[in-house]
């Protein structure tokens, strides 16, 4: 059988060049802390514990990650690598394997690890290197005859390492066991005065173990965060990782750069997507659904043949199918739309109901109402649904027309059928069927001569 795999992040570093408050490792990749996504590959390849060693930024770390299950550990002051595992093994089992990754490499794929975890469950030392144009910085890997024999820090090594191509990633995976014997052994007489996890190959090697190495398929994989630049680099790769993986599944994307998926977006078939559409949290399209450019979706699920215009904003919504919304509106939280609704400029829907093949199609605010089926609210209608201290629904029954310019004052209940006038101010309820209208008389004052400037005399 195979033994449990128990994986532990380093995070502990402070990541001055960040020049943030924010712990390093909590800035947010694709709306998510680069973290979270280390996390999210331990669990995928099924760790039985994941274990944090967390320093800088003190609580703020677990308490950011609160909701996963994970095991966390302090290292209260940084002296390097093999420090911050050691902190972590009195949490660790004698017969696991220990994967070891860092809290702010957050693009590994999961096919790029297991190898690793597959040699140490064979009894090797699996190590992931990239072969890099420019090392400099890094760990590098020598290698006698082919065989890995140790690894040198760049700032320990000769001329002759330093022309090494081949890095260390930091990334490996081995017997827990092994782990515990080396990590104790370790000391810190090197330039940087620290304790180097990577010492840990030399004696591995030294008690016949084998290392086997392992390279990623693309190098951003093994790219860690270490500043705002890099931050954002890394935002565009996965970002396009995303926007291919949709192409890929026969999303139109206008334009794959354009695109910013921040969280899970399923999309049915022949969805099109304009440019520069933000997708927050959890976005289901369906089938045929466009959405036009510039529009920002966040927990939103739009059923199929729905058409979404330009600068449209839905937040915590349920778009129904066959809809057209915007340009220009703004959904707010729990609003359903159910089929054939349209929704048009400058109109803004809270916490409301809308029925069947009902249109508010211009410049008009809906909030915490029930809405029927097939009714037409007039341009410029305004639910009045807060008096300064509560909230009110507004009721409108099926087949009402609302004229233009009306307020409806909650609470208030329109009729089945009812028609209100254009420019009525609701304060009562409408009875089915009738029109109900508030407004003062026309009336026309004949005869009646408009004021005109007199001229100044000189
Ligand atoms: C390390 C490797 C180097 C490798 C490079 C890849 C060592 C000694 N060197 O170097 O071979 O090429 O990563 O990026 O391992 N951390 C802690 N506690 C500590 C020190 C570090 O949690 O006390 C964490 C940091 O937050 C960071 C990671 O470990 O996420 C790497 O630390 P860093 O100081 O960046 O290591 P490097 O010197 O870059
Ligand atoms: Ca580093």
């Amino acid at each position: 059988m195979n033994s449990k795999l128990e994986i532990l992040i380093l995070a502990a570093g402070k990541g001055t060049r960040m020049r943030s408050d924010l712990p390093k490792v909590l800035h947010k990749l694709a709306g998510k802390p680069l973290l979270g996504h280390v996390v999210d590959t331990a669990h995928a390849l099924g760790a039985a514990q994941t274990c944090v060693v967390y320093g800088f930024g003190g609580e703020a770390v677990p308490q950011a990650m609160a909701d996963d299950k994970l095991t966390f550990v302090l290292q209260a002051e940084q002296h390097g690598t093999g420090h911050a595992v050691k902190q972590a093994l009195p949490k660790l089992a004698d017969d696991s394997v220990t994967l070891v990754l860092y809290g702010d490499v957050p693009l590994t794929h999961v096919s790029t690890l297991e190898p690793l975890v597959t040699a140490a469950r064979a009894g090797k030392l699996g190590l992931l290197t990239v072969t890099l144009a420019h090392p400099d910085g890094y760990g590098r890997i020598v290698r006698e005859n082919g065989s890995v024999t140790r690894i040198v820090e760049h700032k320990d090594a000769s001329p002759a390492e330093r022309a090494i191509q081949e890095v260390n990633t930091g990334i490996l995976a081995v017997a827990t066991r092994h782990l515990r014997q080396w990590i104790d052994t370790l000391k810190n007489d090197n330039a940087q005065g620290e304790y180097y996890l990577t010492d840990i190959i030399a004696l591995g090697v030294r008690d016949g173990v084998t290392v086997e190495t392992h390279q990623p398929a693309f190098e951003w994989e093994v790219l860690g965060v270490n500043s705002k630049a890099q931050l954002a680099e890394l935002e565009r790769i996965h970002q396009n990782e995303i926007a291919q993986a949709l192409l890929n599944e026969g999303v139109t994307l206008y334009d794959p750069a354009r695109l910013d998926v921040r969280g899970a977006l399923t999309c049915g078939r022949d969805v099109v997507i304009d440019v520069n559409c933000v997708f927050e949290g959890r976005v289901e399209l369906g089938d045929g659904v466009q959405v036009g450019a510039n529009c920002v979706l966040r927990n939103v699920t739009v059923a199929a043949g729905t058409r979404i215009d330009a600068f449209t904003l839905i937040d915590d919504a349920r778009i129904g199918e066959a809809n057209r919304l915007g340009p220009f509106s703004r959904i707010r939280p729990g609003t359903t739309l159910a089929r054939d609704v349209h929704v048009g400029n400058f109109v803004e829907i809270k916490n409301s109901q809308i029925d069947d093949g009902s249109k508010v199609n211009h410049l008009s605010y809906v909030g915490d109402t029930t809405m029927g089926k097939r009714v037409n609210i007039g341009a410029g209608t305004i639910t009045c649904n807060y008096d300064g201290a509560y909230k009110h629904r507004t009721i409108i029954e099926d087949e009402v027309f609302v004229g233009s310019d009306t307020q409806l004052i909650a609470p208030v209940t329109v009729g089945k059928g009812a028609t209100l006038g254009a420019g009525t101010t609701l304060s009562k309820d409408a009875p089915a069927g009738e029109l109900t209208l508030s407004r003062a008389k026309q009336l026309t004052v004949s005869g009646w001569v408009r004021p005109v400037k007199q001229k100044k005399e000189n």
